[in-house]
């Protein structure tokens, strides 16, 4: 089957589950909430749940765990996109073709939604995992927080606000895109391997592929942003230009970027050819993730 075959099937099976997961939770009375919920049932893509469904196969981890662990990271996920739109940051008026949600609601009730997204997450994985070795639950939830904080998502937004209007070398702006974007990658593809107790090299691998991924996910996140219209994008075109973001094709250009992220996935196959013979389906998801572009 297509890999966006597979990721929407998994999408919809996510969704399903999610929306009861949020509404067994939330209070819809409470204007928080409706923020919550409006923050994060509007239309991702869901390509993060994917990586996890994934992951969690080649590691034999149940499907319920893969959906628990999906929701904590969707719930970080869509925190980071309700938190990236506001005025202070990236000023975006539009979300996956809506309102972002502080023009939906307010900034107030914008940021406390991100905030209690954010705490949800680490809920969700606190209160249903006791079926697992406490200490891989702890070793668990101690990477997530690192993934999220200072020196992964939240550091890696604060170094693209610094770094707007600045001259930014190529290895600063890879070292921005690890930290923003590649953690949660790295999270939701290592998350299986680390629960199910896999031996450290696999779990080694694990991270390396996520980062990857997650890596190239930002640099075509960026291609994107000049060449697609809002109705693809769902979030306004030209946006990184017009705020000053330096990208990776603003400073190598357009074709060195493909032949990189090329160079980068051809590469790691071939350091992981063991893995990736086991488990074909990797490959074909490093090549999709550069394809979006296409
Ligand atoms: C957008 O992520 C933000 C980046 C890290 C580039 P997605 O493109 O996964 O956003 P949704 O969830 O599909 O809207
Ligand atoms: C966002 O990067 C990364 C996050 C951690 C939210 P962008 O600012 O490029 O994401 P979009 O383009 O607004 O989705
Ligand atoms: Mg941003
Ligand atoms: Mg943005
Ligand atoms: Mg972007």
């Amino acid at each position: 089957m297509e890999i966006n075959t597979l990721i929407n099937k998994n999408k919809i099976k996510f969704e399903d589950y999610y929306k009861k997961l949020l509404h067994k939770k939330l209070n819809k009375n409470s204007v928080l909430s409706r923020a919550m919920i409006y923050g994060s049932m509007n239309g991702g893509k869901r390509i993060r749940p994917f990586l996890v469904s994934q992951s969690a196969k080649i590691v034999n981890l149940s499907p319920k765990y893969s959906m628990l662990i999906s929701s904590c990271i969707e719930s970080i996920h869509c925190y980071s996109l309700i938190h990236d739109d506001l005025p202070s940051m990236d000023d975006d008026d539009f979300r996956r073709g809506k309102l972002s949600t502080h023009k939906k609601f307010d900034e107030a009730i914008a940021i406390l939604a991100g905030d209690a997204l954010h705490d949800m997450a680490f809920e969700i994985l606190s209160s249903n995992l006791q079926k697992f070795d406490p200490k891989l639950n702890l070793k668990l939830l101690n990477y997530l927080s690192i993934c999220t904080g200072h020196n992964g998502l939240a550091g890696g937004q604060s170094l693209d606000l610094q770094y707007e209007n600045k001259e930014i070398n190529k290895k600063k702006i890879m070292e921005m895109y690890e930290m923003k974007t590649s953690k949660l990658f790295e999270f939701s593809f290592a998350a299986p391997f680390i629960l199910s107790g896999e031996k450290n090299h696999r779990i080694l691998f694990s991270k390396k592929f996520g980062l990857l991924f997650g890596i190239i996910f930002q640099i075509v996140d960026d291609l994107l942003d000049e060449t697609n219209n809002f109705k693809k994008l769902g979030k306004t075109p030209g946006k990184d230009k017009k705020q000053g973001k330096t990208t990776l094709h603003s400073l190598i250009g357009k074709k060195k970027v493909m032949l990189k992220c090329k160079e980068l996935v051809n590469d790691f196959i071939n350091k992981n050819r063991e893995e990736f013979l086991r488990n074909p389906i990797l490959v074909k998801l490093l090549f999709f993730n550069i394809e979006r572009l296409e």
